[in-house]
């Protein structure tokens, strides 16, 4: 184990200001028949679950079988109507942190993971996230859209991110075989997400304590 890791545990095990274990979301946001990306979670999943620092679950957007967007009103007013938007909002509510997982789509991220980002507002507000792309160019040009798009949900995104090459991290470019340094830089992201993620909970609490 890394000396960042070891004192990563440490902190999150110490009264620090963040005394519950957080819950991290691998979020898969690829949707479509035959996807990588599920390799992809699957692994990221696996390497998480190794850890104590924190809780992790893996979270497949397409579980969850969200049409295009369909609330009538605009989801920062936190009026959901319909059935999917509730119980997708739920399980998001019920997360402190997010490593999003996504494919990049003509230079940006796929449609079903913006869709499944726009459906909510609230329960997004005030947590971290990290990511793993992955494409012919690592996945970059669709992490730096997302990270756009993280602002104005007000996640707080890390600087930390895994790469994924479809000509060095895929056999064929399609069964996942990721080289051996993407573990250490997985964990360097979920290092960072847990403590922004324990950081931003104080933010939440305060937030919850004043209006009640
Ligand atoms: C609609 C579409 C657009 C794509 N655009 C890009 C792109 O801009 N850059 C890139 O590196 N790969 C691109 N690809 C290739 C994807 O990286 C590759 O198909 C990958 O398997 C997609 O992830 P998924 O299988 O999890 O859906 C594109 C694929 C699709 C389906």
């Amino acid at each position: 184990m890394s000396g960042v890791r070891m004192d990563n545990e440490r902190r999150a095990n110490t009264d620090f200001g963040w005394r519950h274990i957080m819950k991290i979301g691998i979020i898969l946001g690829s949707t479509r028949p035959g996807r990588i990306g599920e390799g992809v979670a699957q692994w990221a999943y696996k390497i998480a679950s190794q850890r104590t620092d924190a809780e992790f679950e893996y979270v497949d957007i397409a579980d969850f079988d969200l049409p295009l967007l369909d609330e009538p009103v605009p989801p920062s007013l936190g009026q959901y109507s319909k059935e999917h938007t509730k119980r997708w909002a739920e399980k998001i509510a019920s997360l402190d942190g997010f490593i999003f997982v996504t494919a990049e789509y003509n230079h940006g991220i796929p449609g079903a993971l913006k869709n499944a980002l726009d459906f909510l507002f609230a329960e997004w507000n005030n947590k971290a996230a990290g990511f793993i792309g992955y494409g012919s160019a690592g996945g970059v040009r669709a992490v730096e859209s997302l990270r756009l798009v993280m602002g104005e949900l007000m996640i707080a995104d890390v600087r930390a991110q895994v790469q994924l090459s479809l000509f060095a991290d895929f056999e064929n470019y399609s069964i996942f075989k990721a080289e051996e340094r993407q573990e250490a830089a997985l964990n360097v992201v979920i290092d960072q997400v847990v403590r922004w993620a324990g950081a931003l909970k104080t933010v939440r609490e305060s937030d919850a304590a004043i209006k009640s």
